[in-house]
């Protein structure tokens, strides 16, 4: 094992409570579509801002292996010099994608209109996820596109393809597949006609707006046409209110918390956590509430209060997807039972998260019941103890704020995933109050 692959554990004291102001880091999804249209477009584009997780360096990475010149990141600032919508060259090696799903369907989208070859290659847990959910209307566009066994990655994509535009009912409700599909259709011949069961994230229609793509949205049926160009632009990445959970779960459930998030961006499709948050008795405000380059921004202030436990609306379950490891920990403070149904999806996250969770909150006391597409919570007194976070970044950061309410130290296992999403995860978390140690 090299010194960058060590494992990494936390250790967490007991108690505690969160205070202070700061800002997380930048959102992930728009991060990665930042670089891709960046790239794709004429011109020079300027992200600030910007997530410098490793699932956005590996998106960088591949477009820098396809021959796009870029200046940094620091500080989250990255100047992209576009190569325009066929610029891209043919890359030496397999593009790899690390942790990312979105990274590979996103590009999968992409390198489907490409003129060459190309692979793209995750590590164990991303060789593990479906991809067929892709590569399936690809291939009705006329991609051509190859997986390992059981719709796995790798995807071996083959260039030279005619992409034409389809309609496209989605059968899951899923922003990977809808994007995937769209930025095919901008190399496709006509109209590319997505429709989603359940809204989900809208970043790459807005964005592909800000780039002065047209983009028509029709009530949950988006279109774009192929054949335009994209024209470089600046963007202001917020805060990602995935990364923002966590304190505000910690905060949530820490008597005497008052913290506030800042700049965190609160697209409607986005906002889940807040809706259920505030349905369990969260004492959260939104302050400042303001635009910034076609996204809604605001400092999100939260308490320490009761909560209690709430059946969830499914409609509610896309707009707070990757939240869900988090809000099992607030379920687990809240007082009675929290039912989660409708939410098959998070068993094909970056780990089983229905499973890692209940297996995790077992270890610290709580009793849980799996259900296919959910789980049964009742709340009650966490203990101690050791978990385990399944190589998952957000497993390990929701049981971290869990230690805020437990009655004994909590070690977290394979914390080294949180690079992925979160960086500074750990000073953060220090810096706002959690006894956070890693060895
Ligand atoms: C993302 C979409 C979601 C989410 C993921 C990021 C995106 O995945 O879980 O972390 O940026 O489009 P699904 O589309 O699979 O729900």
């Amino acid at each position: 094992m090299s010194a960058s692959q060590k494992r990494i554990d936390y250790r967490l004291a007991a108690g505690g409570k969160l205070a202070g102001r700061l800002r997380v880091a930048g959102d992930k999804s728009m991060s990665h579509r930042s670089v891709m249209l960046g790239s794709l477009a004429d011109g020079v584009t300027r992200v600030t801002g910007l997530l410098e997780g490793e699932d956005v360096l590996c998106t960088l990475a591949a477009f820098r292996a396809m021959g796009m010149q870029a200046k940094g990141p620091e500080n989250g600032r990255l100047t992209i010099q576009g190569v325009g919508i066929d610029g891209l060259r043919p890359p030496a090696q397999p593009l790899d994608m690390g942790n990312s799903g979105t990274a590979m369907r996103l590009m999968a989208g992409i390198l489907a209109g490409q003129k060459f070859d190309s692979v793209l290659i995750g590590d164990e847990s991303l060789s593990k996820r479906p991809m067929k959910r892709v590569s399936e209307p690809l291939g009705k566009m006329g991609a051509c596109i190859d997986t390992a066994e059981g719709g796995r990655p790798p995807l071996r994509i083959r260039g030279g393809q005619k992409l034409r535009g389809i309609d496209y009912p989605m059968p899951v409700a899923s922003a990977q597949v809808k994007s995937s599909l769209l930025l095919a259709g901008l190399y496709a011949e006509g109209e590319t006609v997505v429709t989603e069961p359940a809204p989900t994230r809208d970043h790459t229609e807005r964005m592909l707006r800000g780039f002065g793509y047209p983009v028509q949205v029709s009530g949950s049926t988006i279109r774009v046409r192929g054949g335009g160009r994209l024209t470089a632009c600046d963007i202001d990445v917020p805060a990602d209110i995935s990364s923002a959970t966590f304190f505000l779960v910690g905060a949530a459930i820490s008597p005497g918390s008052d913290l506030v998030v800042e700049h965190v961006g609160v697209n409607p499709t986005r906002i889940g956590v807040i809706n259920i948050l505030k349905l369990m008795g969260a004492d959260l405000t939104l302050e400042n509430p303001r635009e910034v380059g076609g996204e809604p921004v605001a400092d999100l202030r939260i308490r320490g209060s009761k909560l209690k436990g709430i059946r969830i609306p499914e409609d509610q379950v896309p707009l707070a997807i990757d939240e869900f490891p988090a809000l099992f920990i607030a379920a687990a403070c809240a007082e009675g039972e929290t039912v989660l149904t409708g939410a098959h999806e998070l068993r094909v996250k970056e780990s089983d998260r229905i499973a890692a969770m209940a297996a995790g909150l077992k270890q610290l006391g709580i009793s849980i019941q799996e259900t296919p597409d959910g789980a049964i919570i009742q709340g009650g007194r966490l203990t101690g103890g050791e978990v385990d976070s399944h190589g998952d970044h957000r497993i390990a950061m929701s049981f971290s704020m869990a230690a805020l309410r437990a009655s004994g130290p909590v070690t977290v296992r394979d914390c080294k995933n949180v690079a992925t999403s979160f960086p500074n995860f750990v000073d953060l978390a220090r810096r706002a109050g959690l006894g956070i140690k890693v060895v």
